[in-house]
């Protein structure tokens, strides 16, 4: 019988489709909490998480910190500005020293690839991975399964394109196998200078002339420019990129006439997307956030529990 049974979730590769399957329908029976007037079940109460971010972000952060508490979890957020990483303590002893007040999960966001792996080493706790360097982004990439799962009813045969920025991007690279793992048919575009060398091997279609490249899909996933990542300049210049790259109304009646458009924010209005497409009726961008609070519920509750708990709340 099928049982979920990780301790961590590092990234999509250690994932099965079962086990995908298991959180998106979790997930499913999660999102009716975040509609309640009190939205808090006590599921997790006596657990402890930890979520520790040693780079900007807004949605992740929140959106974990959020999902734990709804399921009484009792919550510790760290930055690398409060932890004593500045003080020149490294990352393994930071671990143990974290370990030693014996949390159940330690959620890390890094711009290291590989961090979460090296930590999971060292602690008992379980270790959500929430974005290391242009590696993985697990989570980001089952909020998006969930999204389209929900939007379309199905994974399984859909036609999605990736835009932009692919080589940088730990939110495609988790896509990408999460996707493929499920059965969609997977396109990938942008300028050639941000797309992966060894994209054929990853078992999606390259085409590098966006208007192409949307033609007939369900799902039109953006991706942001990720300057911080890149370490030359790839493009001309973002006007440039807008011009040949951005999507705008006229780029995306190429798909069909019921496709979805993603981002995983944070958004570059005016550069990968115009923002009456980011804020149109195709947009779900919104929906991948809203949807992301119960898909963080569903792991935590999955790595902490292991399926052992028979009452949701
Ligand atoms: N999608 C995403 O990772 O957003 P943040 O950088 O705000 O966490």
């Amino acid at each position: 019988m099928y049982r979920f049974s990780h301790k961590d979730l590092l990234g999509m590769e250690q994932l099965s489709v079962s086990d995908i399957n298991m959180i998106l329908d979790t997930a499913d029976t999660f999102m009716e909490i975040s509609s309640r007037d009190i939205k808090k079940v006590p599921t997790l109460r006596g657990k402890s998480v930890i979520s520790f971010f040693y780079e900007p972000s807004t949605r992740t952060k929140a959106s974990f910190e959020m999902a734990a508490k709804r399921l009484s979890a009792d919550t510790i957020s760290l930055s690398a500005r409060d932890s004593s990483m500045g003080k020149g303590e490294t990352l393994i002893d930071t671990a143990r020293n974290l370990q030693a007040m014996n949390p159940d999960i330690i959620i890390l966001g890094h711009p290291s690839s590989g961090a979460p792996h090296l930590l999971a080493r060292y602690v008992d706790a379980g270790v959500i991975n929430a974005g290391d360097g242009t590696h993985e982004h697990p989570s980001q990439a089952l909020l998006d399964l969930f999204t389209i799962r929900k939007k379309k009813g199905r994974i399984k045969g859909l036609r999605v394109v990736i835009i932009g920025d692919i080589a940088h991007s730990r939110v495609a690279r988790s896509n990408i196998i999460g996707l493929r793992k499920m059965g969609a048919e997977l396109t990938i575009s942008g300028p050639p200078t941000m797309i992966p060398a060894d994209a054929e091997s990853l078992g999606v279609k390259v085409v590098l002339d966006p208007a192409k490249a949307l033609k007939g899909k369900d799902v039109i996933m953006i991706l942001r420019i990720q300057l911080e990542r890149q370490s030359g300049t790839l493009f001309p210049s973002l006007r440039e990129y807008s011009l040949v790259f951005g999507l705008n109304t006229e780029l995306t009646k190429g798909a069909k006439k019921d496709v979805i458009i993603m981002h995983p924010g944070p958004i570059n209005r005016g550069v990968e997307i115009t923002g009456d497409l980011a804020d149109g009726p195709s947009s779900v961008i919104l929906d991948q956030v809203r949807n992301g609070v119960a898909v963080r519920m569903a792991l935590l509750y999955l790595l902490i529990g292991g399926g052992r708990f028979d009452n949701l709340g």
